[in-house]
């Protein structure tokens, strides 16, 4: 597959969205372990008190599915969920929620721009770097929006590196993804979902880009069932201020 004529980015991935948020949730809920996996990594931030006072982002929040995941693993937290997709965010908006829930429609590049500016106790992403044309810049963004000590749980398809999962992405693409999209009528996304997928950082990449962003005690953790070596979780924090009368 050329990848330069399968990738979307940008303005051209949110039209995209846009387009396909219709029949998101029916083709995500093909997949049985999508919802299941984004509550896993959400529970991995290991927030305290069911979120009791904290404040997160759900950054690239799409339909929702990775805001009930957050909702489920801190249900008192407050969440602000941002998409660049209008689209997508109006499909996630119009679903029940409590109070505490709001959703903003912003690139989370640009959320100050949108009056958002946190700072946030911790920052869900799911399946939104593999998505994005700089995920540096993406990274630097989200270190600011966090507090310091805030923590950053990632989750994507992010290959481990052996040829046997790069492979097994792509027969399932194959098989069953690009078939499933194309007969929804967005076979430009799910191409995008395949490309994108092998053209993204592996996992160990990934995780010394978190590093090199400024995040401190990066981990990487699997999920189970057929995506593992191909889904990854990644965990890290914005450095804590050092105590008082530390020495450098
Ligand atoms: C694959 S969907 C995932 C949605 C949701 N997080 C989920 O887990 O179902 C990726 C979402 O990221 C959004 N997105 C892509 N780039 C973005 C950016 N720079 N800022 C905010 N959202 C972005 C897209 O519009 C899309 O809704």
């Amino acid at each position: 597959m050329n990848q330069t004529t399968t990738l979307l980015r940008d303005a051209d991935l949110a039209r995209a969205f846009d387009r396909a948020s219709g029949t998101y949730d029916r083709l995500t809920g093909l997949n049985a372990g999508y919802r299941a996996d984004l509550r896993r990594s959400a529970r991995r931030l290991r927030l305290p008190a069911g979120g009791a006072g904290l404040h997160l982002l759900d950054a690239g929040c799409g339909t929702g599915a990775s805001t009930a995941a957050l909702l489920r693993a801190a249900p008192y937290a407050r969440i602000t969920a941002v998409d660049a997709s209008a689209g997508m965010l109006r499909r996630a908006a119009a679903k029940p929620w409590p109070a505490g829930v709001r959703f903003v429609h912003a690139p989370v590049e640009r959320l100050a721009d949108a009056g958002v500016t946190g700072p946030f106790d911790a920052v869900f992403a799911g399946y939104l770097f593999r998505n994005v044309s700089d995920p540096d810049a993406v990274l630097a963004a989200v270190r600011a929006l966090l507090r310091e000590g805030g923590r950053l749980a990632v989750h994507d398809y992010s290959l481990s590196g052996s040829p046997v999962h790069r492979a097994l992405w792509s027969a399932v693409c194959r098989a069953v993804v690009v078939p499933a999209g194309t007969l929804t009528g967005n076979r430009g996304l799910y191409r995008h979902l395949h490309g994108s997928v092998r053209a993204f950082d592996t996992a160990p990449r990934f995780a010394e880009r978190m590093a090199a962003a400024g995040f401190t005690g990066v981990r990487v953790l699997p999920v189970p069932g057929w995506q593992t070596g191909i889904v990854h979780t990644f965990l890290a924090s914005r450095p804590a201020p050092a105590p008082k009368g530390a020495t450098a």
